[in-house]
């Protein structure tokens, strides 16, 4: 392990933003936990931080040598608040970024994508991480999980496609790895479960754990962008559902070594997961 300064974790309220920036702190890290109300978090220095304002950016890159960044949720452009970041934070002394994009997003696709295709360019230490769909969807507060809670289904336009679920604290256990060796990956890493589940598997699994009926529900493309047009801007909704699509074309059934690569053990399994999160209750 390097001798790190201080990493700024951005997103630090959020699913994975959380999970890493607990998990620097525990193995003795500094952290500068960024969200837009400075939440608390225990162990680490609460700071402002919009992506939307760039009066919170100088003072939220004060001392900070690594950034993890968590783009802004649902903007179908994060490259034009994020890249006069980065070039800030680099003029600042920041020499690590470790980015959260998607399994689904390549270097130079839409969105973050753009990002990703920026950071070898920008910084000499840097990872994208690229994991898929989060198992916590079905736990937390996304849609999945509220409609389960609510009424006993998952929607999808997904089919009978199979996703490598991944648990958020893999992602955050490999986050830590990428933020703080002696050596950055350099590179984009697809981080999966250990199994690829199709939704209908999710489902089954979601309701023998629940003791409950979950069933999924099968949606077409147009139902599931109208669905999603109420929660996220028509833009976002489309490539979201668009995203489905993929996934029932069979774009997201594979599996990776790359969450035991870097942690040294194996990937959480799904019923495990929602298990200790939805009947344990952590
Ligand atoms: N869910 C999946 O299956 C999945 C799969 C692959 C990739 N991803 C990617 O994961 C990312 C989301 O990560 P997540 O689930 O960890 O996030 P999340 O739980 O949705 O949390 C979002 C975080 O961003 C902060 N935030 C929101 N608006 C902000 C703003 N304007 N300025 C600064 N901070 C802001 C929030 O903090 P405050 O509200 O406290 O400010 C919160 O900490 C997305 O980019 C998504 O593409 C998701």
């Amino acid at each position: 392990m390097s001798t790190t300064g201080t990493v700024l974790v951005t997103g630090a309220t959020g699913t994975t933003g959380s999970r890493t920036a607990a998990r620097l702190i525990a193995a003795g890290h500094r952290v500068r936990a960024a969200s837009r109300r400075a939440t608390p978090l225990p162990g680490a220095e609460p700071v402002r931080f919009d992506w939307y304002d760039p009066g919170t950016h100088g003072p939220a890159l004060e001392g900070a040598d690594r950034v993890h960044l968590v783009p802004p949720v649902g903007d179908g452009d994060p490259a034009a608040v994020m890249l006069p970041f980065l070039r800030r934070a680099r003029a600042a002394g920041v020499r690590r970024v470790v980015l959260l994009s998607s399994s689904a997003i390549p270097e130079g696709g839409p969105a973050v994508g753009a990002v990703h295709a920026a950071l070898p360019g920008l910084f000499d230490e840097w990872a994208v991480l690229r994991p898929s769909w989060f198992m916590q969807n079905f736990t937390g507060t996304h849609a999945h999980a509220v409609s389960i809670r609510e009424e006993g289904v998952i929607m999808t336009a997904a089919g009978s496609g199979r996703v490598g679920f991944v648990d958020a604290d893999d992602i955050a256990a490999v986050a830590v790895r990428a933020l703080t060796d002696d050596d950055a990956p350099g590179t984009d890493l697809i981080l999966t479960g250990p199994e690829a589940l199709g939704y209908d598997d999710v489902a089954a699994i979601l309701g023998d754990v629940l003791g409950r009926p979950v069933v999924h529900r099968r949606l077409t493309y147009e139902q599931m962008r109208d669905r999603l047009t109420a929660q996220v801007p028509p833009d976002f909704a489309a490539m979201l559902a668009g995203m489905d699509r993929a996934i029932a074309d069979g774009a997201e059934d594979r599996t990776t070594d790359v969450v035991e690569r870097l942690t040294g053990r194996p990937p959480h399994g799904f019923r495990a997961v929602v298990e200790r999160e939805l009947v344990r209750g952590g």
